[in-house]
């Protein structure tokens, strides 16, 4: 069966779904994404995420094309057409299509396309190996707040680190890690604290980090919103990454060097687990 996708108020199969030329997505790079994950068939942490969309949208001034129910039923729909079980969902609106030129075109509308990726999560090897990450420069820009389709400095930093042989690139600005290049990025204390840096312009706020972070109150572990410097992580007693593609995942060396014994760490794996009751049992979970 061919992969089902959306484009533009339809659904068709991957092979007939075409943008036009002069989409602003492909010329600029001039439109906001989301990413959400599929466990048995249900999205998780989907109503964090349409908020998401609404501000990187409205931040961009992009109009809004569909309610949150009306998004809510189209992803309801591309899951049930590709029979997805566990995997991706990932969509993205772009300002639309007209003569280039940088101003803002006058009646263009927003381009929307969906697609599905099937992908274990919860029996992924990462999980129980854990991954190599390196640091990087971090080269974006200032609003890496808003998740927008530009995504250059990432696709550099992560081909960066694929050739390093690690499997997620850790951005550095003043010394400091702001995220992963496409996850947020945690280090645990030798005294069992958690480590994250907090919200600002500076960084994604990751959704499965906000999960994270209720997970961890609730459980009881200590949490701390600062930022951390490359050498403290090279000093962690454990490190680990979010996102919605992957949950939680064990950072088990940095840039060559292992963390602690090179080993998934207890908190890590306990936190996997806790995130992993929750996605399992999203009625249970608090928002
Ligand atoms: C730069 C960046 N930071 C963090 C994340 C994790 O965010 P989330 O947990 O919402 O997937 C992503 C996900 O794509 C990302 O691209």
């Amino acid at each position: 069966m061919s992969r089902i996708v959306f484009l533009n108020g339809s659904f068709l199969p991957l092979e007939e779904a075409k943008v036009p030329f002069m989409d602003r997505g492909f010329l600029f790079g001039d439109g906001v994404y989301e990413g959400i994950g599929v466990l048995d068939g249900r999205l998780i942490d989907n109503e964090a995420h349409l908020e998401r969309l609404e501000r990187s949208l409205s931040e961009v001034r992009i109009p809004n094309p569909y309610t949150r129910a009306e998004w809510t039923s189209l992803q309801g729909e591309i899951v049930r057409r590709n029979g997805m079980q566990e995997g991706f969902i990932y969509f993205q609106v772009t300002r639309g299509v007209a003569e280039r030129d940088f101003f803002f075109p006058e009646n263009a509308k927003p381009t929307v396309a969906m697609f599905t990726q099937a992908k274990a999560i919860v029996h992924a090897p990462a999980a129980e190996k854990g991954i190599a990450v390196v640091t990087v420069p971090d080269l974006r820009w200032e609003r890496r707040d808003i998740k927008s389709i530009s995504l250059l400095a990432q696709v550099l930093a992560k081909q960066a680190a694929k050739e390093a042989g690690a499997q997620e690139a850790w951005l550095v600005d003043e010394g400091f890690v702001t995220e992963g290049g496409s996850s947020s990025a945690f280090i645990v204390t030798p005294t069992g604290s958690i480590v994250v840096r907090p919200l600002s312009h500076a960084i994604l706020p990751g959704i499965t980090r906000k999960s994270l972070l209720r997970l961890s109150k609730e459980g009881g572990i200590a949490l701390e919103e600062r930022r951390f410097t490359v050498e403290e992580a090279y000093e962690a007693a454990e490190a680990f990454l979010t996102s919605a593609s992957n949950f939680v995942l064990p950072v088990v060396s940095i840039d060559g060097r292992p963390v602690a014994d090179g080993k998934p760490g207890p908190i890590t794996r306990k936190l996997r687990e806790l995130y992993l009751q929750m996605a399992s049992a999203p009625a249970l979970a608090a928002e």
